[in-house]
C-alpha cells in the first residue's frame, strides 16, 4: 500500500501536560534509504535486525534508525552517537537522564515518540474488520468485552484496535511488554483519551486505517 509518509513527518501529542514529539516513519522505504538507515546502527542492532525475514529486517533497521534520529534531534548529536540502550526485556532507553523513547510498527507505518522528564510508551495497530472471535482471544477483561459488544457494530473495529494499543502503550511504558498479561490493564473502551492504570492516555493522529495510543506519566508521578 503506498503510504508516502515523509521521513520527518510529525504528529506531536500532549499527555499528562508533557509535550511528546512523535515521528511517523515510512517502513516501505526503498533499498537505498534502508541502506543509509543501516549505516547509523551499531553492529549489535544490525545483528538483531538481520535475524528476521527480509521484511522484518527492513522494518527493524528503519524503525531503529528513526529512533536514533529522533533522539539525535533532542540531543544535538549525530544519530550514530546517540547512547540508546535496550533493557533485557527489549525496552529501548535513551541512555540520557530525563529523556525517554518508545517506538512501534504496524505494517508499513512506524512511530517513534520522545519526551522529556516523563516515562512513555507508544503503540500502533492497523485496524482490521470486527469479528466476535476477538472476545475469545483472552486479552480483553470481561468488562471490556461487555463494553465492546454494547458499541454500535460500525465502531467496534476501531475500538478493538484502540483497546490493544492502549494496553500495549502502558506495557511498553512499564517496560514489561507482553511478559505481563494484557487483560489486567483495563481500558476505557471507545474512548481515545483518559487514564489507564495511572497513565495518561491519548490517541496519536495517524493515517486512516491505523490507530495509535500514547501512555505518559511525568517522572515524579510514575505509577507503580
Ligand atoms: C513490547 C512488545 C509487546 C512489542 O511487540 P509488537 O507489538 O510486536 O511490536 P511493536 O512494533 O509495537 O513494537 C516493537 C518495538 O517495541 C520495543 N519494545 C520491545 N520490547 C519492549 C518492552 N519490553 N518495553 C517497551 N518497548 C519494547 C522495541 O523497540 C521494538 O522494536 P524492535 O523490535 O525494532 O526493537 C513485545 O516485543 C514484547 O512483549 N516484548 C517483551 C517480552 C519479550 O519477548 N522480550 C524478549 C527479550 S528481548
Amino acid at each position: 500500500m503506498p503510504l508516502a509518509v515523509p521521513a520527518a513527518s510529525c504528529a506531536d501529542a500532549t499527555a499528562a501536560g508533557v509535550r511528546v514529539a512523535v515521528r511517523l516513519v515510512d517502513l516501505a522505504a526503498d533499498d537505498r534509504v534502508t541502506a543509509r538507515a543501516a549505516s547509523v546502527l551499531t553492529p549489535a542492532e544490525l545483528a538483531r535486525a538481520r535475524r528476521g525475514t527480509p521484511a522484518v529486517q527492513r522494518r527493524r533497521v528503519l524503525l531503529r534508525a528513526a529512533l536514533r534520529a529522533a533522539l539525535a534531534t533532542e540531543l544535538g548529536v549525530s544519530p550514530r552517537a546517540v547512547p540508546v540502550r535496550t533493557t533485557p526485556s527489549g525496552r529501548p532507553e535513551a541512555g540520557v537522564p530525563g529523556l525517554d523513547v518508545s517506538c512501534s510498527a504496524g505494517g508499513v507505518l512506524g512511530l517513534v515518540a520522545v519526551g522529556r522528564d516523563c516515562r512513555l510508551g507508544i503503540d500502533l495497530e492497523q485496524v482490521t474488520p470486527w469479528t466476535p472471535d476477538v472476545l475469545d482471544e483472552g486479552w480483553l477483561d470481561p468488562a471490556e468485552q461487555r463494553a465492546l459488544t454494547r458499541l454500535p457494530a460500525t465502531a467496534r473495529a476501531v475500538a478493538t484496535a484502540r483497546a490493544w494499543t492502549q494496553k500495549e502503550a502502558v506495557l511498553k511504558a512499564r517496560g514489561t511488554g507482553l511478559l505481563e498479561d494484557p487483560r489486567t490493564t483495563v481500558t476505557p473502551i471507545g474512548q481515545p483519551a483518559g487514564t489507564v492504570a495511572g497513565w495518561s492516555m491519548s490517541d496519536v493522529p495517524v493515517p486512516d486505517g491505523w490507530v495509535a495510543s500514547l501512555a505518559v506519566a511525568r517522572d515524579e508521578e510514575r505509577p507503580r
